[in-house]
């Protein structure tokens, strides 16, 4: 691992030169590995070896720094230059909305090696050490929240090329690494995506330019202009407008601003050391009239594969649908985060926790998900059991400034640990997963345990509960209607059982046993002290008989009041949500598994505030972190917690794929699957398609009023069960099929569990 001995404004540029070995025929493969301290980019003689951006990503450092390999036989020549450049990502630069830095060390640093092998077997190799030379680039500063700073008067590319290393390059020195902690990527690396044009630029009541690009997104600004020499060119990044103007409140400290300096010439810049969640940029300083053909938005996350799509007849629910997929897409770039805007874009356990089925239908994030998971393992490992409220974990070097200062285990975001990896397993059918997994889900389901009161409750200690109530006030996010305990229980009860399962999978008898006994328990404490013989759960609101009915607390005559209950007071809050983080995923399932789908249905197709539509009818191009992060006045809500594009809430889209597209896996990973679409809501037609482990699942259904035809394509392998409204279930075999039966939206009331 070498490091510059000057820093150059933390973007130095790294470069080696080296001549092929003589006398051992044409070089038949090279191979390059790389890793750094800080993000890296690297070049043979001038071109990239990959498409990857901000490489090494994200992973809990301590334990894990990933490295990339290429293939870039075809890049090198008889004498090549191997260029590296850096930056102080997520390894020096900020994160955490507490103003700190450099959580990882205050280094940037690289480690490469590139292995040549020659038609006659000779190997050659090029490494890191100490010869190489590190010089300044033209990035003047850096920083993943605050924005990247490039002067083009500096650009040189000479570096890039062989040749003498520029005047003013320097040495570099060897540091202290531990090179057990290299792992190669599980998943795959960030890349650009498409590129989106301005879909409007104008001037702004106070006179600044202004573009939209139609979409809330991740990624940055790509430019191309000509101008004197020295003029700054400032981009400021934000999700939406407030009075006409770039509301950038809700970024906190973020400054999330680019600025470019001109050389005179024509120049193209990219600032691929930063990212910002943005749909407009607030441009000062353009030399001329700014067209639209002068920049384009890239579109930046993990390279991950799509798999899952929805369509039906209400374009308002296709808009939401778009919603959840773009919010996945700005929150899945190399660690699940909350948030890809403001100081934080931290992988906040609980969101994804939910979030999880939702994100597996849409794409294959098998692998993405797999390798924080381990990072989520080693975290928790370090921590006695206690899985952290972010992976990777910095609230951990906070302990003064954190928000969160005493909080060991906890409900939902813990329990992470069990619930990403099961529907990992569901997704995907892939036992792996919950082997590699295992360790961490029992140590989690056993620290739980640990915390119960001798009354079989988890009630003591602090709890984010329902995380976001709508009713709770702008700034106490945690004040919600649903007793916290209520909540944490009710989810011990799900992780106990869920680890029994997992034991009883991998052969793990005694552990089967005892989780399965923990479980039982949990679930006589909560009947004992939280439900009323009439089927009261205690505080009485939406979230708690939403968690106690989809985690199957409750017996049937329970369940049954339970769920009149909850359709009761969905009705009384005039169809309007009022649940946040914990019981919006559940509270479709829990009223259309207890024969209340047309309360389901009219929940999700409100669209008054607070309600899933709702931002939709104000223009929203992702899921928002509140129900009103902008109010209907068109302000935005002065919570400090006000983002535009997290996707918990969006969780609702797992019921969407299974309830209203009809497709659920009865068997993991889809070897069975379940074709039971639940028509209602109005809707006169939907479609769902799913690329599973074996081949495509597609789902159309439409109807008349009168006639409901669906017709199916099962994949070669697997057997479809048909269960269509007031019908006999049918074993459907791989291939394609259509069934017309009488329209009717009676039902069996479950669907799926
Ligand atoms: C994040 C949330 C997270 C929560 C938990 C927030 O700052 O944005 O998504 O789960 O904190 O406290």
């Amino acid at each position: 691992m070498i490091s510059p001995a000057d820093d150059f404004a933390g973007a130095p540029l790294l470069r080696t030169q080296f001549t092929l070995d003589d006398g051992h025929g044409p070089v038949t493969s090279s191979e390059l590995m790389v890793s750094s301290l800080g993000i890296f980019e690297a070049f043979l003689n001038g071109r990239a070896v990959g498409p990857d951006v901000l490489s090494p990503g994200w992973s809990s450092y301590e334990w894990r720094l990933r490295y990339r390999t290429y293939d870039v036989t075809a890049l090198v020549a008889p004498v090549t230059v191997l260029g590296i450049s850096l930056g102080n990502g997520w390894s020096r630069g900020r994160l955490g909305w507490n103003g700190n830095r450099a959580f990882y060390g205050d280094r940037l640093a690289v480690i490469a090696q590139l292995e040549l092998t020659f038609a006659d077997g000779h190997r050659q190799l090029v490494s890191t050490d100490q010869t190489w030379r590190a010089g300044p680039s033209a990035t003047l500063a850096n920083d993943l929240y605050d924005g990247q700073t490039i002067d083009a008067r500096l650009a040189d590319d000479t570096w890039m090329h062989p040749g003498a290393a520029p005047p003013g390059w320097g040495g570099v020195e060897a540091l202290e690494f531990d090179t057990s902690h290299l792992t190669p990527y599980v998943g795959p690396p960030v890349v650009r995506h498409e590129a989106v044009a301005p879909v409007r630029i104008w001037s702004s009541p106070s006179g600044r330019t202004l573009v939209d690009f139609g979409q809330n997104l991740v990624g940055w600004l790509r430019l191309a202009v000509q101008g004197a020499a020295g003029t700054e060119i400032t981009v400021r990044h934000g999700e939406v407008l407030e009075h006409g103007e770039l509301g950038v409140r809700p970024l906190r400290t973020a400054h999330a601003t680019d600025r470019f300096i001109l050389s005179g010439g024509l120049d193209r810049f990219e600032p691929t050391k930063t990212f910002h969640g943005f749909r407009y940029a607030e441009i000062t300083g353009w030399p001329g009239e700014l067209t639209a053909g002068a920049l384009e938005a890239v579109v930046v996350h993990s390279d991950l594969r799509r798999t899952g799509y929805f369509e039906c007849s209400d374009p308002m629910l296709n808009q939401l649908h778009r919603n959840v997929t773009w919010g996945m897409r700005g929150n899945f770039l190399d660690v699940p985060t909350d948030c890809p805007q403001r100081d934080e874009r931290l992988g906040w356990t609980g969101d994804l926790a939910v979030f999880a089925p939702s994100a597996t239908y849409l794409y294959d994030a098998g692998g993405f998900l797999r390798d924080w998971l381990r990072d989520l393992a080693a975290e928790q490992q370090a921590q006695d059991g206690i899985v952290p409220l972010v992976v990777p974990d910095i609230l951990k070097y906070e302990k003064d400034q954190s928000a969160f200062p005493e909080l060991g285990s906890i409900a939902i975001w813990s329990d992470a640990a069990v619930w990403v990896p099961w529907a990992l397993w569901q997704a995907y059918g892939d036992r792996g997963v919950l082997a590699d997994q295992y360790a961490s889900m029992a140590a989690h389901a056993r620290r739980v345990e640990s915390l119960l009161s001798p009354s079989g409750l988890w009630d003591a200690g602090p709890q984010l509960g329902d995380w976001l109530d709508p009713q709770a006030p702008p700034g106490e996010p945690f004040k919600a209607k649903a007793d916290s305990h209520v909540v944490a229980t009710a989810c011990c009860y799900r992780t106990a059982g869920t680890v029994a399962d997992t034991a009883e999978l991998l052969g793990r008898v005694d552990d089967a046993r005892h989780f399965r006994q923990l479980a039982g328990r949990v679930r006589a404490a909560f009947n004992a002290h939280y439900v009323d013989r009439d089927g009261t759960v205690r505080s009485d609101c939406a979230t708690v008989y939403a968690l106690a009915i989809a985690f199957g607390l409750l017996d049937d005559v329970m369940t049954a009041r339970a769920g009149d209950r909850l359709s009761a007071l969905v009705q009384q809050n005039g169809y309007r949500i009022s649940t946040g983080f914990a019981g919006t995923p559940y509270v479709t399932d829990a009223l259309t598994r207890t024969g209340h789908l047309d309360d389901a249905y009219r929940l999700l197709l409100e669209r008054g505030c607070p309600s899933w539509l709702y931002p939709v009818t104000m223009g929203a191009t992702t899921i928002w972190e509140r129900w009103d992060s902008m109010l209907p006045d068109g302000t935005i809500n002065p919570g400090q917690m006000t983002s535009f594009n997290h996707y918990a809430l969006g969780a609702v889209a797992d019921w969407i794929h299974r309830t209203v597209g009809g497709i659920a896996p009865l068997e993991p990973g889809y070897a069975t699957v379940l074709i039971a679409p639940r028509p209602g809501g109005g809707l006169t037609w939907a479609r769902a398609s799913l690329e599973t482990a074996h081949g495509l699942v597609d789902v159309h259904w439409h109807h008349t009023g009168e006639d409901l035809t669906v017709e199916v394509t099962v994949p070669a392998g697997v057997t479809g069960l048909l269960r269509l409204p007031g019908q006999p279930d049918r074993e459907l075999a791989a291939g394609r099929h259509a069934v017309t039966v009488p329209f009717t939206t009676a039902g069996s009331q479950e669907s799926w569990h």
